[in-house]
């Protein structure tokens, strides 16, 4: 097997309409997605795209200036599948932590889905700790294309910034 080392310069901007369709998303996760791009547009939000030298998005996720109180929340933190575990969501996370810094608030928080824990170490080494625990449910599309709603307990964290 051969292995080649390459230097691959990343930028972050706004999450785009016209980006949505290249992320390989559910057809009701792209609903979502523009739901969330509306609340960009009015302010509530930011959403985030991380992008190759081509400014294709390879990793997107978003922050709630609506709460908590004092805070902001960041949410629908993803890298595509095949570029996990190289970084990326930690640049993601710095980038976003930046944009709440910019707002002038000093406190973000993040919640893990307790049905799939792995996140939670990252988010740990980058300095969040456990705040408590939520009820949580969203709609996610089943195999046979019905929409099904999912329900879960969250762990919640929170980081000083
Ligand atoms: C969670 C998620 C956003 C993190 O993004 P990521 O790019 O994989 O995160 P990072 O690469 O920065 O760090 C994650 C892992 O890579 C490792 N890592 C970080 N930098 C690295 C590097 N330069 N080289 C190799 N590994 C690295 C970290 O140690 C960490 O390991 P761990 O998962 O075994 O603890 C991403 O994995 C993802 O989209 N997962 C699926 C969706 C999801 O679960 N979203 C979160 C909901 S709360």
């Amino acid at each position: 097997m051969a292995s080649y080392d390459i230097v691959l310069r990343l930028t972050v901007r706004d999450l785009r309409v016209e980006d949505l369709p290249t992320l390989g998303e559910s057809p009701t996760k792209v609903v979502s997605m523009e739901g969330e791009l509306a609340r960009a547009r009015r302010g509530e939000v930011d959403y985030l795209a991380v992008c190759t030298p081509s400014d294709r998005p390879v990793a997107y996720g978003a922050v709630d200036y609506t709460k908590p109180a004092g805070g902001a929340t960041l949410y629908q933190l993803t890298v595509l599948e095949p570029l996990q575990s190289c970084g990326i969501g930690t640049i993601l996370i710095h980038a976003l932590e930046d944009r709440i810094r910019a707002r002038g608030l000093r406190m973000a928080e993040l919640g893990v889905d307790d049905a799939s824990p792995r996140p939670q170490r990252l988010y740990e080494r980058l300095g969040y700790a456990v705040s408590g625990t939520e009820l949580g449910s969203w709609d996610v599309d089943a195999p046979d294309g019905s929409v099904t709603r999912y329900e879960t307990t969250i762990t919640l964290l929170r980081k000083a910034l």
